[in-house]
């Protein structure tokens, strides 16, 4: 297809696959019509995490509402829409099924074509949406509440994964960690705030490399050795500093994905490292990621706020430069809960 087919082209995209209903009008991949994220968190705060069932209720009330109001922000309706994006995995079931009937019935009923979408691709693309003169190859480390991969973006839909978490992932650590300093749900952004106040030399904990050659990461064992600290210091009747905890436990994630992306970047003799995810978000990494890169003459780049976390811009940009390679689902697609990387389809 030549490149003018490509041009204007109107994408409508949706991701639900976790606790946000999100739809996005994007034009041309990277410029964002509008970007409505209709957060569940409230519903789930009350029982310290992400409720699958309650996810999926929340996703159909939602739904056609936030395609609605995206359209509206957008000024078009339906007739306008050229494409359709869609997460189909990971995510959890339930939820993900909710984006993707509703992708695949406007794509069925306007005629045009769909492209299911990796998550996790999804999020390093949130990086050219508002870095405009972006292009791989970079080195990207993408931590987020399920994930937390080290992958070497060569071109345009074309990875190497160099590594990933064996247990945790970074932003489950975060939320985890926050539940047993009693902080509310989701616990990264509490850290984050309250590591700004506390100590991060207070308590060593201990940060696993795991072998030598290894570009994996494993969050489990810091993950105990707060928990055992936080249960030792209540058994002496000691009163915890929850600041220098939050600041401790952050500073020993936060060391290890700055080194082991530093050290992948230069063994790939990436110029460029990319942050994306939730965990993106956190201050203490992007400060430490900035130091480092400048130290070793690297660039760095991360998305915004609001395009770390969860939303439907992402993945409209991803979608569409799986579409204009020529790759595209078909309406069997089906919602994979536990997808890989790897197995991207399109
Ligand atoms: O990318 P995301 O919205 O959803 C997933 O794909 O998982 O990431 C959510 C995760 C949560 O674990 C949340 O605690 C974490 O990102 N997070 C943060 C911060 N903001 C969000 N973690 C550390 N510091 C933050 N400022
Ligand atoms: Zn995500």
């Amino acid at each position: 297809m030549s490149k003018d087919a490509h041009e204007n082209v109107i994408t409508l995209a949706i991701e639900t696959s976790c606790d946000e209903t999100s739809v996005a009008v994007m034009k041309n991949g990277r410029e964002v019509l509008s970007n409505i994220v209709a957060s569940q968190i409230d519903q789930h705060q009350k029982y310290g995490g992400v409720v699958p069932e309650v996810a999926s209720r929340k996703h159909i009330e939602n739904i056609n509402q936030v395609i609605e109001r995206a359209l509206r922000e957008a000024d078009l309706t339906f007739e306008a829409l050229t494409h359709v994006a869609v997460t189909y995995g990971p995510g959890l079931v339930g939820a993900l099924l909710v984006g993707l009937s509703a992708a695949k019935a406007i794509a069925f009923a306007r005629g045009i074509p769909l492209n299911g979408v990796n998550h996790i691709e999804g999020h390093i693309y949130a990086n050219f949406i508002e870095h405009k003169e972006l292009e791989p190859p970079f080195m990207c480390l993408i931590v987020s509440g399920g994930h937390t991969h080290l992958i070497y973006m060569k071109n345009y839909g074309d990875y190497e994964v160099l590594g990933k978490t064996r247990d945790d992932a970074a932003g489950e650590t975060f939320d985890k960690i926050g539940r047993a300093l009693g902080l509310r749900y989701p616990g990264g952004p509490e850290i984050d705030k309250l590591s700004k106040k506390g100590n991060k030399e207070a308590i060593r904990f201990p940060k696993a490399y795991l072998e030598r050659e290894s570009h994996d990461f494993s969050f489990s064992g810091l993950k105990s050795s707060v928990l055992n600290y936080l249960n030792s210091e209540k058994m002496k009747g000691r009163k915890v500093n929850i600041e220098d905890v939050a600041a401790s436990f952050q500073q020993s994630v936060i060391e290890i994905l700055v080194e082991k992306t530093i050290k992948c970047a230069i063994e790939k003799q990436a110029p460029l490292i990319v942050l994306a995810g939730g965990v993106a978000a956190n201050t203490g990494l992007r400060e430490l990621m900035k130091k480092e890169c400048f130290r070793n003459g690297l660039e760095l780049r991360y998305p915004s706020i609001k395009l770390c976390t969860d939303n439907a811009a992402m993945i409209g940009c991803a979608g569409y430069y799986n579409y204009i390679s020529g790759r595209f689902s078909d309406l069997h697609l089906n919602a994979k809960s536990n997808l890989k990387f790897e197995n991207r389809k399109t």
